[in-house]
């Protein structure tokens, strides 16, 4: 691959989720999760074929958005999509630079670049199609000193979130279609200037029944990471596979949120009644021989279903919620980070053989 300059990313802005109602949805991030609602955008704020809703736990902020009209980009999107992510924008510096040299580079425009104007600024964006219908937009807030953005109002809401010690987006991971994966890794290395930070091959992470591929693109600072995945041949259905046919096609299948103290994290979730992946006894009972200096009491990361790994830098948490819709696509994974820069490598087979469990109980393996 041709190394190019990399484009000059801050990070991830927000991310926005199309979802089928927007009202609902915020609520069950909300006291799901732990997300404050902060903004709103819909017809009592001059926006007539749309809401939008922003919700924040300290650097993430979640966009959800729902098309008031039928033929709304959002309503379209969830109709063959169903809910799920749409955009996940960065932050940058000089929009009208970037977009230019994203497009040069091969990218596909799908908006110019604009500006949006109100008493509190102006807030330039432009965007760009990446893998399936998410897009990535660009957003310069330097000359912006509002709460999100032009047509927003601040919501005063009497409930407050209670927060989960949810930080910042880890990595957010795209899954493609069979075969496609090397084309997306060559793309954001061609688009973005990303490089590739570590591969796992089909025989790293398959099981008996169900396989994937994998390659992680980041940004130098480490702020921007994709891990991109597709399905490899398994003796039965890949759970990548499985997305993809829910799906309609290619898109975001997990993002993951770091936390400083997952057992405080997941405790709380699991009160309110988050649902999470059942790792299976027996990865507990294998977890000592793998590991030694457990980053946590044995019994408590069994009674919580959490994973751990290791690399050379340190350990890593981790554990993945079920699907956060009626159709098996998008999941959330929390992670916390004890020096570690692994995705969980050493967990992916255990994490399968979890995944396959649910699977077949919907009768997709
Ligand atoms: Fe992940």
């Amino acid at each position: 691959m041709q190394q190019v300059e990399q484009l000059p990313i801050e990070g991830i802005d927000y991310v926005e989720l199309y979802v089928g109602n927007a009202k609902q949805a915020a609520f069950f991030y909300q006291n799901a999760f732990g997300f404050q609602p902060v903004a709103y955008s819909g017809p009592e704020t001059g926006v007539k074929d749309k809401v939008s809703y922003l919700l924040q736990q300290s650097d993430i902020r979640l966009l959800l958005t729902t098309g008031l009209v039928p033929d709304h980009p959002a309503s379209r999107f969830v109709q063959t999509h169903g809910d799920g992510v749409a955009d996940i924008a960065m932050r940058v510096q000089n929009v009208d630079w970037l977009y230019k040299e994203a497009v040069k580079r091969g990218a596909k425009g799908i908006m110019e670049p604009r500006v949006l104007k109100d008493e509190h600024g102006a807030l330039k964006g432009a965007a760009i199609s990446a893998y399936g219908d998410t897009v990535h937009t660009f957003i310069e807030r330097s000359q912006y000193k509002g709460t999100f953005a032009p047509h927003f109002k601040a919501i005063e809401s009497k409930m407050k979130a209670e927060p989960v010690g949810l930080r910042r987006v880890d990595h957010v991971v795209a899954n493609v279609e069979e075969g496609k994966m090397d084309y997306w890794v060559e793309w954001y290395g061609r688009v973005f200037g990303f490089t590739q930070l570590v591969s796992f091959d089909d025989r790293d992470i398959s099981t008996e029944y169900s396989a994937l591929k994998s390659k992680v693109m980041r940004n130098v600072s480490g702020t921007v990471k994709f891990p991109i995945n597709e399905p490899a041949r398994g003796k039965k259905k890949s759970q990548i596979q499985e997305y993809l046919e829910f799906f309609k096609g290619a898109g975001v299948q997990h993002l993951a949120i770091s936390t400083d103290d997952l057992v405080s994290t997941v405790t709380k979730l699991q009160s309110r009644g988050v649902e999470f992946l059942l790792t299976p006894d027996s990865y507990y009972d294998e977890l000592p021989k793998r590991m030694k200096d457990l980053p946590e009491k044995l019994e408590t990361l069994r009674q919580l279903r959490i994973l751990v790994d290791k690399d050379d830098k340190g350990s890593m948490l981790q554990i993945f919620t079920k699907p956060l819709q009626d159709r098996p696509t998008l999941f959330f994974e929390l992670i916390q980070r004890k020096g570690s820069e692994s995705f969980g490598k050493g967990n992916f087979k255990a994490l399968f053989q979890a995944i396959e469990l649910e699977q077949e109980k919907r009768g997709n393996l």
